[in-house]
């Protein structure tokens, strides 16, 4: 079966490289020359554990190839697959569908034959139907179907995660197109991959209400984290007792910095907009959000508490930028709100990421990049741990507090343990959703910060926590630094 993909980007190329594994004959389209070329050459332009070999294996067996000129590669394609971006629109929160837009008429202009156009980018619900309205109106001669099927994978694990997905979502209403989707998916479906066949409309809802429900668990966790820091819980025991509960599951309940990257932030606002067009608010999903912006505020805060009371001056050492690791993607990442405001109190951020400094630098302005996570902390008052690579786990703990001006550390994490920070020199520990395991807190006692709008909440009886325990709670009531 002859497939083009219209976008190299995450998804673009990952798809059109499994698609080509999968035994289809594969075209890669994309308007940048630039990637193209290199593309051709065997040059993956962004980071994806696995991707290089796989791109050269099936470019190698004559299975894949690519293109800029979307004419030549469309011709005896059955299926082309709209994979360009969908970012957010910055003043309404909606996804922006010019790329979309772009890639549809110029595919209604190089349609020959019969083909389906296959969404695959995130987009709002009724899109796939515009879709089919646009190239109608521009080709009213053409033979075509459209259909929907959402991506679920997740960079860092995205060739996994393609090849083996939990399931795939298929949405058309047309009966030609639904036996052209079942024969692009047969490598999967024998492999007892669930296809889940729907129309247009539930298909690409099932992507905003997936990633939306992640993002819930996310932002439930984060919220329960900062209950923990405040009542003496671990986060980390209570997601393993929640999580083992098979009605809610274990995946994605790992409290930290807020949720980043290319999908949630966008696809929950995105949600949250179709709610309000449709007037049916999408209550929930609109406290996520807010969550969220909370949840990255007490992590500044926490790291200005760490500092002292105040940044200004300090010097910050930051491991990990990315939004979560084995990826380059900065989009949206936590770092992106929580570097720039630290170096707006004031502070000296030194930072160091195994692949997050390309896109980094242009994004983080006045960052000062190191090429090791000891070469961050030389001199530093505080090490923050903000994205868990693999390559600061086996950090020698000893030799950064050594080289700190001020052994402390915020772990946004929990990659380490107070006892491990402790035995090496750190003189203040802290990690997320764990008070009790504070280490040296009486050297530190800056009260608790709160830089966002809080929701009102129930105050426990005057000498009671909130668990209805005597211990007090000295952080309750004390205004905190702003910045
Ligand atoms: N990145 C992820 O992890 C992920 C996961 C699931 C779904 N998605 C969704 O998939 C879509 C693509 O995301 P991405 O991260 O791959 O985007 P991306 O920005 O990385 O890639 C988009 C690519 O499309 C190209 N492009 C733009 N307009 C074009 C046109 N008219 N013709 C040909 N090429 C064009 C760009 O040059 C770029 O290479 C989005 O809707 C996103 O929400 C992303």
């Amino acid at each position: 079966m002859k497939i083009v993909i219209v976008g190299t980007g995450y998804v673009g190329l990952v798809s059109g490289v499994c698609l080509a594994e999968l035994g289809h004959r594969v075209v890669c389209v994309d308007t940048s020359p630039e990637k193209i070329a290199g593309l051709r050459q065997g040059r993956v332009p962004i980071y994806e554990p696995g991707l290089e070999q796989l791109m050269a294996r099936n470019a190698l067996e004559g299975r894949l190839s690519f293109d800029t000129d979307i004419g030549a590669a469309a011709e005896e394609a059955e299926v082309l697959v709209v994979a360009v971006g969908t970012p957010m629109r910055e003043h309404d929160g909606q996804a922006d569908l010019r790329q979309v837009m772009a890639a549809v008429d110029a595919i209604a202009r190089a349609l020959t034959g019969y083909a389906v156009i296959v969404t695959k980018s995130t987009v709002p619900v009724g899109t796939s139907r515009l879709i089919h309205e646009r190239i109608r109106a521009a080709r009213p001669d053409a033979a075509f179907d459209v259909a929907s099927n959402p991506e679920f994978l997740r960079e860092g694990s995205a060739l996994g995660d393609f090849m083996r997905p939990d399931r795939v979502v298929v949405g058309t209403s047309a009966a030609r197109a639904r036996a052209v989707m079942d024969e692009l998916y047969e490598p999967l479906r024998v492999c007892n991959v669930p296809i889940v066949n729907t129309g247009l409309e539930s298909a690409e809802l099932i992507k905003y209400a997936s990633n939306g429900f992640l993002a819930t668990k996310i932002s439930f966790v984060n919220e329960l984290a900062g209950l923990c820091e405040r009542i003496g819980a671990d986060v980390r025991d209570v997601s393993l007792g929640m999580g083992l509960d098979s009605r809610i599951g274990s995946g994605f309940l790992k409290a930290g910095p807020g949720y980043g990257g290319s999908c949630f932030p966008k696809d929950t606002r995105a949600l949250a907009r179709m709610g309000q067009e449709n007037g049916m608010a999408m209550h929930v999903t609109e406290a996520v959000i807010r969550v969220n912006g909370i949840v990255k505020d007490r992590m500044i805060a926490k790291i200005i508490r760490a500092s002292g009371g105040s940044v200004a001056g300090k010097t910050v050492a930051v491991l990990g930028v990315t939004f979560k690791p084995d990826t380059d993607d900065m989009r949206d990442a936590p770092s992106l709100t929580i570097l720039p405001a630290l170096i707006g109190a004031g502070a000296i951020v030194r930072a160091v990421d195994p692949q997050g400094r390309c896109q980094g630098e242009a994004l983080l302005p006045g960052i000062q990049w190191q090429a090791s996570a000891y070469e961050a902390a030389r001199g530093a008052d505080v090490l923050v741990v903000m994205t868990e690579w693999n390559d600061f786990v086996g950090l020698d703990l000893e030799q950064l507090a050594r080289v700190m001006r001020q052994p402390r550390m915020v772990d946004m994490r929990n990659l380490f343990t107070p006892e491990n920070a402790r035995t090496a020199g750190f003189n203040l520990y802290d990690a997320i959703g764990r008070t009790s395991e504070w280490a040296v807190l009486e050297e530190c006692p800056a009260p608790f910060v709160r830089a966002s709008p809080a929701l009102p909440i129930v105050v426990a009886p005057p000498g009671l926590g909130m668990n209805g325990s005597s211990r007090p709670r000295p952080d309750a009531a004390a205004p905190g630094p702003s910045i």
